[in-house]
């Protein structure tokens, strides 16, 4: 769908790395050559032309990002992405409001961002992480959380959509259990935004992550959306101009009003301006369609890899355009760079989810993410090349 809006797809290449950052649309592009060309500014500064159109353009994407999630405008942060974003729930707000013993739960399926962080403040403030074990296909139920909570769990944090093996977590029933329960739900979107529909609202969610580069925007800019009632208890990790709206000599301050106060210094503007077209443009096609459209490639490209003998696959029940494999034998980034002499993007590695070989017991996959762009022509084209990869020594080696 919609491929000729992409410049990068005029070449001919196959590209499966949307995990980790998406192609950008003509209109994303232009949206930021245009602020750059015609009214480049600083925002909340100035009061000539260039500055109001700006201050407009700015302002509307909380509007835009708000009608996207369902939550309310002034629960939008702009930051620099879902790693940023992730870093301000656990040292703005829970190491605020955690203590010594506090129970936390994780699943070892997520990426780096939303585990090392609650390494980093358990070290500092005794907080205990529990991974809640995954299912036979690697897989998170609400009932495996149920299994580990106890009445020191606190907080339930986890990607609505994993990384590697791209399962989709039952959010709405798993922030049920967490509302009935007094316990703090943060998500973690940056796989799921994307990809699907996501309710902040109706899910119960008390803080939700993502990036603007892995949803069609440009890379820089992420979003932090937050309960309004937490934020105003949650403190800035960084300070400076326009977050504060007084200081004096003899230490008085005071700081701006939510959600400025968590923007200090000057904020990634072209990028927000990007972020918000970018939105704008998934919102026409629809996150249903898309949603859709990954599954019936998902689905054609597990259909046809049955009957290639060696390849493992380790996600073939989950509910995403993520397809995690290995050539059996065949070390990941070996086949990836194999399927780049074919022009096929992919990635290889552990994909920042280090402590999944622990359930997997493998460290290093090859990842195939697919976007709504991509087509039955290119799964084509990739599977062609893994029924070739006999040769694929010669060609790496
Ligand atoms: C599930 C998940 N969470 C968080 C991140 C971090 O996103 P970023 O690097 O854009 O901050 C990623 C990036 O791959 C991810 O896949």
């Amino acid at each position: 769908m919609h491929r000729e809006d992409f410049p990068m797809l005029k070449k001919d290449i196959i590209y499966f790395d949307n995990g980790a950052t998406t192609l950008k649309p003509q209109c994303v592009i232009d949206s930021v050559v245009e602020y750059m060309t015609n009214h480049t500014s600083n925002i909340h500064r100035g009061d000539y032309d260039a500055a109001v159109i700006t201050n407009k353009l700015y302002d509307n994407v909380r509007n835009i990002v708000s009608s996207f999630v369902n939550c309310d405008s002034r629960e939008v942060i702009y930051t620099s992405g879902a790693t940023q974003s992730l870093n301000m729930v656990v040292f703005g707000y829970m190491k605020k409001h955690l203590k010594k013993g506090d129970e936390v739960l994780l699943n070892k399926a997520e990426h780096a961002s939303n585990i090392l962080p609650w390494i980093i403040l358990s070290k500092q403030i005794g907080i205990v992480i529990k991974y809640v074990p995954l299912d036979n296909n690697y897989e998170l139920t609400l009932e495996n959380i149920k299994r580990c909570v106890t009445f020191k769990t606190k907080v339930i944090s986890l990607a609505q959509i994993t990384n590697v093996i791209g399962d989709v977590r039952d959010v709405y029933n798993i922030g049920k259990f967490c509302h009935e329960n007094n316990i703090l739900f943060n998500v973690d979107g940056a796989q799921s935004v994307p990809h699907m529909r996501v309710d902040f609202k109706n899910c119960y969610m008390d803080f939700l992550s993502f990036s603007g580069h892995k949803m069609c925007g440009p890379t820089g800019v992420g979003i932090l959306v937050g309960r309004y009632e937490l934020l105003e208890d949650m403190d800035p990790l960084c300070y400076g101009g326009g977050m504060n709206s007084y200081f004096e000599e003899n230490g008085d301050y005071e700081l701006k009003s939510i959600p400025t106060r968590f923007e200090a210094g000057t904020t990634p503007i072209a990028q927000v301006i990007g972020l918000g077209e970018a939105i704008k443009y998934l919102m026409k096609i629809g996150m249903d369609n898309i949603h859709e459209h990954e599954m019936k490639l998902k689905q054609y490209l597990l259909d046809k890899v049955k009957d290639i003998p060696n390849i493992i696959v380790y996600n073939t029940s989950s509910n995403s355009g993520i397809f995690a494999f290995n050539i059996d034998g065949v070390f990941a980034q070996d086949t990836s760079i194999y399927l780049n002499s074919y022009n096929i993007y992919v990635r290889a590695g552990n994909h920042c989810a280090k402590e999944l070989k622990d359930e997997i017991n493998i460290k290093n996959t090859v990842r195939v993410s697919m976007y709504f762009y991509n087509n039955y022509n290119d799964v084509d084209r990739l599977v062609d090349a893994l029924r070739n990869s006999k040769d694929i020594f010669k060609i790496v080696l």
